[in-house]
């Protein structure tokens, strides 16, 4: 189990990590969501022991890493370019991290070259074994590459982006290959992306980060629909922002009828409600100020403008066979599906900082 605490990150003034508490169980596979510049290199090198934080503990299967040397700790790594050695064939390039063992404790040729055959086998690239990385495509090179990180069967497994230099299709097939592989090995495995998809494919929990700080940890379902954040909420699409009146819980506000929406509770008074366009559905209300001024579509969504009295303007995005027909001028409620209701007092940069409490898991 690894497990992180209070850890902080400074370079210069930049602060980087902003006090990360993260528990990850022995052979969990956890995704590390979260924009680019949010720290999550950052944190993987922590971990690999190739940066050190400023404060915070690390712990991993009871003993201090921040007392051991990179060499010490059997990180294995994989980055998203990949760095095979050029000069050697798929084969060495997999046993390498066997063979520069200090002589005590390498393994016997015949046991290195057992050890490799089987995971050739295991990452299904068997048939490339005696092939340079010059001759191998972009997906067969992160496979070598994890092979190569897999073979000195590491403690924690660190995949930072893997896959992010590749196409769309391959990178959905090595997802789910990458699955398989985890099944198998049971590696305890901390995969970065800044992909949604990828996130929520590969890994039952996903931890959320945001400038230096994990702002949610959960499934893809809770993160979809209790985003802990207004950051969070944003960063899942959740685009659409309205000032509101909570009431009991319930977001009010002239044309809108959040039924649908989670009470929340929150003190009674103005707050932000976040909504996706693609959740909420419009109906005919002469009463309403919200106004249909543009329509477009694009065969399978239609994105209707509604804008209320000539100021805030919002988009909607409707099936195109089920929307309601639209006209440009008319008036129209809105009746949110799903949406996440923050308080509308804190500065937007303050968000992270501020407790919510819809979510049990701890926030930092
Ligand atoms: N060695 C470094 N020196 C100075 N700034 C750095 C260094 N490494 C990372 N940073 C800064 O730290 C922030 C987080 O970087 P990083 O951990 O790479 O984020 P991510 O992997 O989420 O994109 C960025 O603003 C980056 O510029
Ligand atoms: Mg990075």
């Amino acid at each position: 189990m690894i497990s992180i605490s209070s850890m902080t990150k400074s370079f210069g003034p930049t602060a980087v990590l902003r006090g990360i508490d993260l528990n990850i169980e022995a052979g969990e596979l956890v995704a590390l969501l979260g924009p680019s510049g949010s720290g999550k290199t950052t944190l993987l090198k922590i971990i690999a022991g190739l940066e050190w934080p400023d404060a915070g503990g690390l712990v991993v299967d009871g003993k201090n890493w921040l007392a051991l040397s990179a060499q010490q700790r059997r990180i294995g790594f994989v980055f998203q370019h990949y760095a095979l050695f050029p000069h050697m064939t798929v084969r060495d390039n997999i046993a390498f991290g066997l063979s520069v063992r200090p002589r005590a404790e390498r393994p016997g040729k015949s046991v290195i070259a057992a050890k490799v055959d089987d995971l050739l086998g295991l990452l299904q690239i068997a048939h490339l074994a005696d092939r340079f990385p010059g001759q191998l495509s972009g997906g067969q090179r992160q496979r070598v590459a994890l092979g190569r990180a897999l073979a000195i069967e590491p403690a924690v497994l660190l995949l930072d982006e893997p896959f992010g230099a590749l196409d769309a299709a391959i990178r959905r097939d090595l997802r789910r290959w990458l699955r398989e592989v985890h099944q198998k090995t049971g590696s305890t495995t901390l995969f970065v992306t800044h992909d949604q998809e990828e996130a929520f494919e590969l890994a039952d929990r996903v931890v959320v980060m945001g400038e230096g700080r994990i702002e949610q940890i959960g499934s893809a379902d809770q993160i979809h629909d209790r985003p802990a954040s207004p950051f969070v909420a944003r960063f899942m699409g959740a685009v659409v922002e309205l000032p509101v009146t909570l009431r009991a819980g319930r977001a009010e506000a002239a044309g809108l009828d959040a039924r649908a929406v989670e009470r929340r509770a929150m003190a009674d008074g103005p707050a932000r409600l976040f909504l996706r366009p693609d959740a909420i559905a419009l109906e005919a209300d002469p009463a309403s100020p919200w106004r249909l001024t543009h329509k477009a579509s694009n065969g399978a969504m239609i994105r209707a403008t509604l804008q209320q009295d000539g100021g805030l303007e919002i988009p909607v995005d409707l099936p195109r066979h089920s929307a309601p027909d639209l006209s440009l001028g008319s008036a129209y409620r809105l009746r949110p599906l799903t949406g996440a209701v923050f308080s509308f007092d804190a500065a937007p940069q303050a968000d992270a900082a501020r407790p919510l409490p819809i979510l049990k898991e701890k926030r930092l």
